[in-house]
């Protein structure tokens, strides 16, 4: 038995769904602890490029189980478009299964989290508006209603009647928007749970007997270590634990059970939506990495804000996370660079800290304190061994994984499954 737990470092759209599919060679089952359809992980096989938002990255093995786990919040009408979508790519679906406990995305979580950003006006989060925050505020409220309600037609019509009698009194008099109709919800995600019943299961039961049968689990993150609800940028965060602990609440599964968490680490570092951003670049530097890196979102297509790599970040996401080993992306698109900066320390009052501070406030006042590494000419794409980068990308690795004490175990120079060198295997 081995197990990996796939974890972004920074705020998300590292090259998880990359990764993930890269090592699934090597796992019997992909399971997804957290989040919903805010994420946004592509994978690229050949030259065909799939874009996976809720289904987990392995699904492009035939062999591989695919499981949702219970911490996962699930849209049903965007898994069956994601199920057809694979469908029409040619990927036989077979072996997936979804939590009974898993909560369900409901129209008014995707009105509600809408709403609530107009309300914000210039204070908004900048979520994705897929309905997460809401639901998992139910979720925590107890009002959520689960995979598992979809298997008793009663039971479901009357939680959904009950909730939604609440959410229209929010939705009409704090929002000032059109009530919705119960009915037509019960009627809708009916139709939903007839496409996927057969899918739904009690998945930590499933996943244990793996274990025990001696097979290789690999868990999937999504966001990213800054985006976790309680260890990440609050209130500029998402609403569930995408750190490596959130694996066990969200699948059912021990800690003593985790052997490998592998930090994905972009070469620079890029974020979506609002909050503080110490090495952001407003520039020609940042345009070049965005431009180059291709960083536009694959959920909401918004331009993602870029800058120098951090490694105060990094170091509070080995902390966060009890990283293994890290996996570093995007290598590539720092080729032909003169010169690297890499953040070392913030300046905040005069002073240097070495900490990633937990206060938003005072992250937003913090300046980067910069070494400066001098960059490289040579095209990496094409490199498949460690020995052949150029001197200065070796120098670079080498200084991020010194920095926080944690091996490189993976250097990606491109999106493709070939545009790899693992320099230790993390499914034995
Ligand atoms: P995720 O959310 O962490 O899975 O990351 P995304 O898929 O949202 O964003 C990463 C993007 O970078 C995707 O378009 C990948 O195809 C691409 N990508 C992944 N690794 C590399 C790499 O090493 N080099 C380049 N140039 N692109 C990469
Ligand atoms: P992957 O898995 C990058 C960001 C949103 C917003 C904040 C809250 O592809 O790395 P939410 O809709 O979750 O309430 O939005 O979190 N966000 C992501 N940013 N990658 C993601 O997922 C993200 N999922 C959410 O932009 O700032
Ligand atoms: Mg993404």
């Amino acid at each position: 038995m081995s197990t990996v737990v796939v974890v972004g470092t920074q705020w998300g759209d590292e090259g998880k769904g990359k990764i993930t599919d890269l090592i699934s060679e090597q796992a019997d089952v992909v399971v997804r602890y957290q989040g919903g359809n805010n994420a946004g992980h592509t994978v690229v096989v050949d030259d065909v490029t799939y874009k996976l938002h809720l289904i987990p990255s392995g699904i492009l093995y035939q062999d591989t189980k695919c499981v949702i786990g219970n911490g996962v919040v699930v849209d049903p009408k965007v898994l069956i478009k994601e199920l057809n979508y694979l469908k029409e790519k040619g990927v036989k679906v077979t072996d997936f299964y979804i939590s009974s406990k898993a909560n369900l995305i409901m129209p008014y979580h995707r009105l509600l989290d809408k709403a609530e950003e107009v309300r914000k006006g210039d204070g908004k989060i900048g979520t994705t508006g897929k309905g997460i925050g809401p639901v998992y505020m139910d979720k925590i409220g107890r009002f959520g209603i689960r995979m598992e309600d979809l298997l008793t037609p009663e039971i479901f019509a009357a939680k959904v009647k009950e909730v939604v009698e609440l959410k229209n009194l929010i939705i009409e008099k704090v929002y000032d928007i059109e009530p919705l109709d119960a009915d037509e919800i019960i009627e809708e995600y009916m139709g939903y749970a007839e496409e996927i019943k057969e899918l739904i299961t009690d998945t930590s039961v499933l996943i244990n007997q793996e274990l025990a049968a001696d097979k290789n689990v690999l868990f999937e993150g999504a966001q990213g270590t800054l985006l976790d609800i309680d260890h990440g940028t609050y209130p500029f965060v998402t609403s569930s634990n995408p750190t490596a602990g959130g694996v066990c609440s969200g699948t059912g599964v021990g800690p003593t059970k985790i052997e490998e968490v592998l930090g994905i680490v972009k070469a620079y570092t890029t974020r979506v939506g609002e909050g503080p951003f110490p090495t952001e670049l407003e520039d020609q530097v940042g345009e070049h990495l965005r431009d180059k890196g291709h960083e536009f979102g694959t959920t909401t297509g918004r331009a993602r804000r870029c800058g120098w790599f951090d490694a105060v970040i990094l170091d509070y996401a080995v902390r966060v996370n009890g990283l293994t080993g890290l996996a570093v992306t995007k290598l590539d698109v720092l080729d032909g660079m003169d010169e690297i900066k890499v953040c070392t320390g913030y300046r905040y009052q005069g002073e240097v800290i070495k900490e990633f501070p937990t206060r938003d406030d005072i992250l937003a006042e913090c300046e980067p304190v910069y070494e400066t590494l001098p960059g490289w000419q040579e095209d990496t794409t094409q490199i498949k061994s460690y020995d052949q980068l150029p001197e200065n990308a070796k120098k670079y690795l080498d200084y991020i994984s010194e920095l926080v004490g944690v091996e490189v175990s993976i250097v990606s120079v491109g999106p493709k499954r070939k545009e790899t060198m693992i320099l230790r295997d993390l499914l034995a």
